[in-house]
């Protein structure tokens, strides 16, 4: 190993392991051409974890070659789709096998706990590449029956090459989540990761490796958004983009996919409601508006941030969900036990919180907790006291804008109606959760709200097998579930003249 490619970590938690540092193309770790690199913080300290090659265009134009030249040999093209299915299952047996390590390396540098890293993010990712295993030997295309001198059938085929664009709060299972889907329909993959996170996935590459992946079959790669991002969205041998992100980048990145008529598929942000109506369990209200909008430090697409409670519950709601927050959300080391939120990802998400603090407090809303940086971790780190704004109104900036973070603005109701309407006053279209012991109110609101999920009696349930993505400016198409092979396949329809003569 050349020790430049490499470097030996010892983590806060004592674990001692090897991490890349190199692009991961063609099975093999490699330096950037240009030399350039960026460096991950560790959000708990503020100090360099490591610094790892970071692609340009011309690293972009490498891996993007390795997939294709992969996607055209006969050693993946041809691939029995058992044995497809068996190399993924080999995948998620080594993920498993890594899981410590890779809870880990994303606990110090997301700043997630390593609880939730260990249990949440590392389940996800061995779920979801066990789960589209085993769709690997069940890709079907159809006979269409038109007269008997006609045989057309359909075959789903991959898409080709395929661009990845993930975010910073689940590294990993984001990763999983794009992989899964597109290695087992028999693409090949460029993924970049965030320039917050960089470190997990370059060991995930080493994983990629072990498990026997013909070269260029998953190419990993870090680097700037505006670079190598771009690079990626923009190439003209790349067939496809899937980004998870903000609503702005996944703008431009429709556009720069327009370059060559990319498929696309976009999931982007939020500003979820989560409605609490009369007749609830108030306290199970209380317990899912809280893991809704404060797991993961906020940091979650699908974040019920915007919570609107009728006005008969309004006062007792208000002061359970502030004491339940008191309570449980529990801010410190992520490497603790006891810790339920860390610190924000980086230096730009932490101030991005305290500036939608300081315009809650300047538009008027009442501040009933947190509102500050938490310094009590070692007076270091990106750290916020979990922040709740009463006597929100609906012009304001923080009920409007996704904050992304331990951050929530509460509003009261009248009557279901006023509910449903400004529950969809936004821009937005990802989650909407909503509270009542009435099946029939639970329904009937959960198909008037605009939104690509709604859980009625809980928040942010999530499950692979279930499709997850949103509607509005939240995003373009499905991941997930059987939909999410709709993002990774086309349907080729095959005429075959059995006696049709000119
Ligand atoms: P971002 O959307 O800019 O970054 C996400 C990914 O896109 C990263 O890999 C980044 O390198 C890449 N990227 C950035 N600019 C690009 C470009 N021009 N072309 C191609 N790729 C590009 O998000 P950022 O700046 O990290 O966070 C800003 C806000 O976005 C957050 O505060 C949050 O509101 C939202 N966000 C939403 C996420 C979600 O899960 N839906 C995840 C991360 C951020
Ligand atoms: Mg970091």
């Amino acid at each position: 190993m050349s020790s430049d490619l490499f470097v030996e970590l010892a983590a806060p938690n004592g674990r001692k392991y090897s991490q890349p540092r190199g692009l991961f193309i063609n099975n093999e770790f490699v330096k950037s051409k240009s030399g350039e690199t960026l460096s991950s913080i560790n959000p708990s300290d503020e100090k360099e974890i490591a610094s790892v090659y970071a692609a340009g265009p011309e690293d972009v134009d490498v891996a993007v070659a390795a997939a294709r030249k992969a996607f055209k040999d006969p050693s993946w093209r041809d691939m029995d789709t058992n044995a497809r299915a068996d190399l993924l299952y080999k995948f998620a047996e080594l993920i498993e096998q890594h899981k410590e390590t890779l809870a880990t390396i994303e606990t110090w540098d997301n700043g997630k706990p390593y609880s939730v890293s260990l249990n949440d993010d590392l389940g996800e990712v061995v779920g979801t590449i066990m789960y589209y295993a085993g769709y690997a030997n069940k890709i079907h295309g159809q006979v269409i029956d038109t007269s008997p001198a006609k045989l057309a059938y359909t075959v789903r085929e991959p898409l080709g090459v395929c661009g990845q664009i993930i975010p910073w709060n689940f590294p990993l299972a984001m990763a999983a989540w794009k992989l899964g889907p597109a290695l087992c329909t028999g693409n090949t993959v460029v993924l970049k990761a965030a320039e917050q996170t960089p470190l997990s996935i370059l060991y995930l590459g080493t994983l990629v490796k072990e498990a026997g992946f013909p070269p260029g079959v998953v190419n990993f790669i870090n680097g700037e958004g505006r670079k190598a991002g771009a690079a990626l969205a923009q190439h003209l041998d790349v067939d496809k983009i899937a980004f998870t992100g903000s609503t702005q980048t996944g703008k431009e990145i429709m556009k720069m996919a327009a370059v060559n008529m990319k498929n696309i598929t976009l999931e982007t942000g939020g500003k979820s409601p989560l409605v609490v109506f009369d007749d609830c369990d108030l306290d199970q209200a209380v317990k899912w508006a809280h893991v809704g909008i404060m797991y993961n430090q906020g940091q979650v697409c699908t974040a019920t941030s915007r919570i609107l409670v009728q006005e008969g519950v309004y006062d007792k709601f208000v002061a359970g969900f502030k004491d339940y927050v008191s309570q449980t959300s529990v801010v410190g080391d992520p490497f603790k036990d006891d810790t339920f939120q860390g610190p924000q990802v980086t230096k730009t998400q932490f101030e991005r919180v305290l500036s939608y603090i300081e315009s809650g407090k300047s538009e008027g809303a009442e501040l009933v907790s947190g509102g500050e940086s938490y310094k009590d971790v070692g007076g270091k780190g990106f750290f916020i006291s979990p922040t709740i704004f009463t006597n929100v109104k609906d012009n304001m900036k923080i009920y409007r804008e996704e904050v992304f973070g331990p951050f929530v603005v509460i509003s009261s109701f009248k009557t279901e109606e006023e509910a449903v309407e400004r529950a969809n006053d936004t821009t937005y279209g990802l989650g909407a959760a909503l509270f009542t012991q009435d099946i029939t109110r639970g329904h009937r609101v959960a198909r008037h709200i605009e939104a690509g999920m709604v859980w009625i009696n809980s928040s942010n349930d999530s499950d692979i097998r279930i499709p997850f993505g949103g509607v509005k400016q939240s995003g373009i198409g499905r991941e997930l579930g059987e939909a999410g092979l709709e993002a990774y396949t086309n349907r080729k329809a095959i005429h075959v003249n059995l006696g049709n003569k000119l």
